[in-house]
């Protein structure tokens, strides 16, 4: 065990991986060093990896300069994903296993779906969205849980030219509303229930509750029966599929597309209260979803590609969906959470299914590591190869703790950095050519240039602290935001002109390895899902008690980030337990169970600067109970409110 450790906290390569891996530590550098003196030869050779109906002669052709950003990819070529991930791989792999779906409870029966059958789903669901009025370039939300089907629709959207709009399940019917309304979408295709660790999510009466508010938005209502619970169905808008499918037919072919055209729209937060919808399109997700997905966990046929993540988050678009689709991989979708029905429910779905490639979040691993080894210890786990890592920061001792004892000492980890809007994996350790340093996620990938700058946006060299930039696009870049390319160029590229800002701090070493240091942004990052601190805030203050509200994040030791808000009431009412209780449920409510407000702070004023700007950097202090280290406070023009604060916090080590 740990033979590979060469100094304290580094992990060289072992000779096997070295040599049985894609890339080793020479190709690296030499692929890494031609995609960034010949992007357009680079990608010219790699974009030809997926097929294209018609064939691109323009790689590249982009552009981040202000006021004109634009970027395109392959963008005279023609090809179609679900063709890609599907209809491609029937002559020589048609009755592999495509998907192996396993359901919240473990006494049910996984599903097992070979490429020759997710092509026959693929093919009736586009035939059912089809029927539904859904045309190319249509926006269609897919309120689903993580199953089968949910990719058979992701798929069908892909082969008829319409753009899903995912939305996670752990948001509120509003939220979801909101996304429905902004995307116009007429068709939404939901579940009757969810059923997630134990639970069963009301799913159709979520989609119900979202559409009271919207009328005449949403003409049809497509109802998978996941759990068969009677649901209200709505005559004339809402349709089962089941019943759908029985009405058209079996055969659809791929339309051809663009590969400019919109693949999907993805919503996320940012640090004003309006969700994003990031716009991905077809070429260049596609090649650089497949890419990563080969190279980072260095996928080989026969691999057992588990993404835990859920298929509404972009990790579960890339690296459940896309990337292993389109490589002809098997890839194990999972409904259920880690902790159900027991601390040992991942492990034994590893060894049950033999699953090589294995792809969680630090959350997971962290509220897992507390039940103990024994949990683990029971199964073997010797199928796993590798270890992944997404979505927040994971800490060493966490690292250590999955190395060890969940990857036995010889599977690597790949800590993986990436956004919603880099479609895929930016900055990675390649299992076969980058030292492991826990708490480092390593390297670029091919094509990606990352710089660190310091807030005037000078470029800082050698190892350094400073926010992080990319350079120059990659293919599987974010377009847009939907309807809103202005506001897309003033977030991401109008602080630091030239280049994409990403909201993160990072730090690089001597070896050019980065490490995420987290939001630079007024964005929290709660269980690997980011949130903007200004939509919480508008939660509270929508209460009736609320007068004025601060949120910001605090280390929390399961979940990265906790959520701390301080709230002001009106009329000085009492500031009793019971309210807090209903401030953190009404959240809930309004937002969605995945953000629950750990802690409530009555407050008598917020830190204002004689400006009357919410002093944010003093409320972060408070929180982390570090409250002599404010710095700066001379524009502070309510100093007995700060020591109220610090009186009355909530965390005390
Ligand atoms: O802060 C970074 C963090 O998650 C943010 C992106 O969130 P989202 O778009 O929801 O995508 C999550 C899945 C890719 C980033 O700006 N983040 C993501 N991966 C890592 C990370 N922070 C540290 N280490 C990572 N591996």
């Amino acid at each position: 065990m740990n033979e590979n450790k060469q100094a304290p906290g580094v992990y060289s390569v072992p000779k096997e991986w070295a040599e049985r891996a894609y890339i080793d530590s020479e190709r690296y550098a030499a692929m890494y060093a031609a995609s960034i003196a010949d992007p357009k030869g680079f990608w010219g050779e790699h974009g030809k990896r997926i097929h294209w109906f018609k064939p691109y002669g323009t790689v590249k052709n982009t552009s981040f300069e202000p006021g004109k950003v634009s970027i395109k990819w392959f963008e005279d070529g023609t090809t179609n994903v679900s063709h890609n991930c599907v209809d491609r791989h029937l002559p020589e792999r048609g009755d592999q296993i495509a998907i192996i779906g396993v359901r919240d409870d473990p006494k049910d029966d996984a599903v097992r779906i070979t490429y020759r059958e997710l092509h026959a789903h693929v093919m009736k669901w586009a035939n059912v969205l089809q029927s539904q009025g859904v045309r190319k370039g249509d926006n269609v939300t897919l309120y689903l849980p993580t199953i089968p089907e949910a990719a058979y629709a992701m798929l069908a959207c892909a082969r008829i030219g319409a753009v899903h709009s995912a939305v996670s399940t752990g948001l509120s019917p509003d939220k979801l509303g909101s996304r429905i309304a902004d995307a116009a979408s007429t068709v939404v295709v939901t579940a009757d229930q969810g059923p997630r660790g134990g639970r069963n999510n009301p799913m159709k009466a979520n989609v119900d509750a979202a559409l009271d508010k919207l009328p005449g938005v949403v003409t049809s209502v497509i109802v998978v029966k996941r759990t068969g619970a009677p649901v209200e169905m709505l005559q004339g808008r809402d349709h089962y599929y089941d019943e759908l499918a029985m009405t058209v037919p079996d055969e659809c072919p791929p339309v051809e597309m663009n590969a400019e055209d919109p693949l999907f729209l993805l919503y996320t937060s940012g640090s004003t209260g309006k969700p994003k919808g990031v716009v991905h399109t077809t070429g260049g997700y596609l090649v650089y979803a497949a890419m990563t997905h080969q190279y980072v966990f260095d996928y080989h046929v026969g691999d057992i590609h588990w993404c835990t993540a859920e298929l509404g988050w972009i990790t579960g678009h890339s690296y459940i969906v896309y990337g292993p689709l389109a490589n002809g991989a098997t890839t194990l979708i999972f409904e259920g959470t880690p902790t159900y029905p027991s601390m040992s429910r991942y492990w034994d779905v590893i060894d049950k299914h033999k699953v090589s490639l294995f792809y969680t979040a630090p959350t997971a691993i962290r509220s897992l590591m507390g039940s103990g080894e024994d949990a683990v210890k029971s199964n073997s786990l010797a199928s796993l190869r590798l270890l992944g890592s997404v979505g927040e920061p994971i800490d060493p001792k966490t690292w250590e703790w999955y190395h060890r004892v969940v990857g036995g000492g010889r599977c690597p980890i790949v800590d993986t950095w990436f956004q919603t809007e880099t479609g895929g994996i930016l900055i990675t350790p390649l299992p076969g050519a980058t030292k492991l340093k826990p708490g480092s996620v390593g390297t670029p990938f091919f094509g990606v240039r990352p710089e660190l700058v310091d807030e005037a946006g000078d470029v800082l060299d050698g190892v350094e602290n400073g926010n992080l930039v990319i350079a120059d696009s990659w293919p599987g870049q974010m377009r847009t935001l939907y309807r809103d390319h202005e506001r897309f160029e003033q977030e991401y590229f109008s602080l630091y002109p030239g280049k994409y800002f990403t909201g993160d701090g990072a730090r690089r070493d001597a070896d050019g390895y980065y490490s995420i240091t987290g939001r630079v942004d007024d964005v929290i990052n709660v269980s690997g899902h980011r949130i903007g601190t200004a939509e919480v805030e508008s939660a509270l203050v929508a209460h009736a008690s609320v007068s004025e509200a601060a949120v910001v994040g605090y280390p929390h030791e399961i979940k990265g980030q906790g959520i701390y808000a301080y709230v002001t009431l009106i009329d000085g009412e009492a500031a009793a337990d019971e309210l807090r209780k209903e401030l953190v449920s009404w959240v809930r409510k309004e937002i969605g169970p995945i953000f629950t407000i750990d802690k409530v702070q009555f407050a008598l004023g917020l830190p204002k600067t004689t400006s009357g700007k919410i002093i944010r950097r003093i409320l972060r202090k408070i929180a982390e109970d570090k409250c002599t280290e404010f710095g700066d406070s001379s524009t502070l023009s309510n100093p007995t409110v700060v020591d109220h604060l610090i009186d009355n916090r909530l965390n005390r080590k």
